[in-house]
Formats: structure tokens, sequence, C-alpha cells
């Protein structure tokens, strides 16, 4: 994993944001696999721009998306659809059907599962794969674990997932504690994969994925094992780590 240290959030936007738009102009029909959350919004914001002024195009783009909240309407303002709908798919040119975000009214979960991961093998697979990571170390809703779950599955989320998302939520009894996510294969099968981190809530992840053992207990851990990952951390996240000899500062 090669791991870059900028001075900012907006410098890691800018960073990550590039490598997508040199994909999307090298290969106009590439596969993205996307995130939610609060820090790829700068990302987003970046290809909002170069779409609107014409540098990049979303036409033959797919996308899909790591995962979605289990028991809330999709319609509801925090759900991962409206947030991508908010942040990304109302402002560029991507066609209705092109994009995907994982969904189930849980009447049968095991088959929305399969046919999400089936959607993905079909369509050839992630060409690159935007990434956050939870405080606890999670990559989508892969939460801490005894072992790694492959497919696209229902997870209960972890404590500290359900305490970050809670400033999302007037109450805290309405935040949800299930979600729908990808699982590891997806994930470790994307061509590329570009994961961003910022804000010193996010050191001891960071610090955690990459020096301690790879665990299914950090599950982040296990992108070291990944030929083609770029880390983009600000200052504040990779408090813990920026004297290590590998790290580059930019
Ligand atoms: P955040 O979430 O971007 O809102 O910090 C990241 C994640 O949980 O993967």
């Amino acid at each position: 994993m090669i791991v870059k240290i900028l001075d900012d959030y907006e410098k890691v936007s800018e960073a990550a944001a590039l490598i997508v738009k040199a994909l999307m102009i090298s290969k106009p029909q590439c596969i993205l696999g996307l995130a939610t959350g609060s820090t790829p919004i700068g990302l987003y914001q970046s290809l909002v721009r170069s779409c609107k002024n014409g540098e990049i195009s979303f036409r033959d783009v797919r996308t899909f998306n790591l995962d979605e909240y289990v028991g809330i309407d999709m319609d509801h303002p925090e759900s991962y659809h409206c947030f991508m709908e908010k942040h990304l798919f109302d402002h560029v040119d991507i066609p209705k059907g092109s994009f995907h975000v994982p969904w189930t009214d849980g009447d049968n979960a095991e088959r929305d599962c399969e046919r999400y991961d089936r959607s993905i093998f079909e369509a050839g697979g992630i060409d690159l794969q935007i990434l956050g990571i939870g405080g606890n170390g999670h990559i989508a809703f892969n939460e801490p674990a005894d072992f790694f779950t492959e497919e696209t599955h229902i997870t209960t989320l972890d404590e500290r997932t359900i305490r970050d998302n809670a400033r999302f939520f007037d109450r805290m009894e309405d935040v949800p504690v299930k979600a729908m996510t990808v699982g590891m294969g997806v994930i470790m099968h994307a061509r590329r994969i570009v994961m961003l981190a910022t804000g010193a809530n996010k050191a001891d992840a960071v610090y955690r994925m990459l020096c301690g053992e790879i665990t299914p207990r950090v599950p982040a851990s296990v992108l070291r094992l990944h030929p083609d990952a770029v880390l983009f951390l600000d200052r504040e996240a990779a408090n813990r780590i920026e004297k290590l000899p590998f790290i580059h500062k930019m």
C-alpha cells in the first residue's frame, strides 16, 4: 500500500479526484466503486466541477456503492441513496440505471445480496474502488470480526460505528443498527483502490491498519495485501505514522 500525506482535506480530495478523473478519461466505460461518509464529499465536489466544465463525463461510467443502511427508507435524507444523489448523481451526466446502491427491504436479503455481487461480477468487476476507513478500522460496513466475509451480506453495526453515525440523526434510537455491505471479495478484487482518511479521529485506525497485524479485527489491514492500493492522509490522520520510513510526504 502506498501512503501519501498531504496538508489538509482539500489536498486529499484533489489528489484522489485526480486519479478518478485520469481513469475516466483513459477508460470512459470504467466501473467505479463508490463510498459514502463525510470523507469523500470533497472528492465528489471535484468530480462535479470537472463534469460541469466538460473535463470528464459519466455518460458511459457505471458505479456500484459499497453499502446502505437496512431499515430506513430509500428516500430518508440519511440513506446512502439520498447521499449519493445529493453529492454526485444529481449533478453529473450519469444515466439512470448506471449507478447502483445496495438495497434490500429485508424480505429476501440473501437474494438481494447475491444479486448485488452478481451485478458487479457481470459488469466486469470494479476498476477503481474509493474507500474511507471507520474509526474502528472498518471498510464499507465490514466491521471488526473473527473472520473476513467475502460476499455482500447483512451486518450488525459495531457500537463505535453506531456512535459515529449518530451525528447524522436527530435521536439515538433513529440510528440504524443494520446495513447491507459488500464483503471483502468486491473490495479486494477491485483493480485499484484509493483510500482517503482525514482528521485526528482516524489516526488510531490508520496506525492499526498499517502497523498492526493483518487481521479481521482491523478489517482495513487486509488492504496491505492489495497489489495496487494508495492511501491519502491529511496531517491529522497521519499523526501516529508520519515518522515511519515508507511514508511519502507531499
Ligand atoms: P466518514 O466514514 O467518512 O464519515 O468518516 C468513513 C467510514 O466509516 O468508512
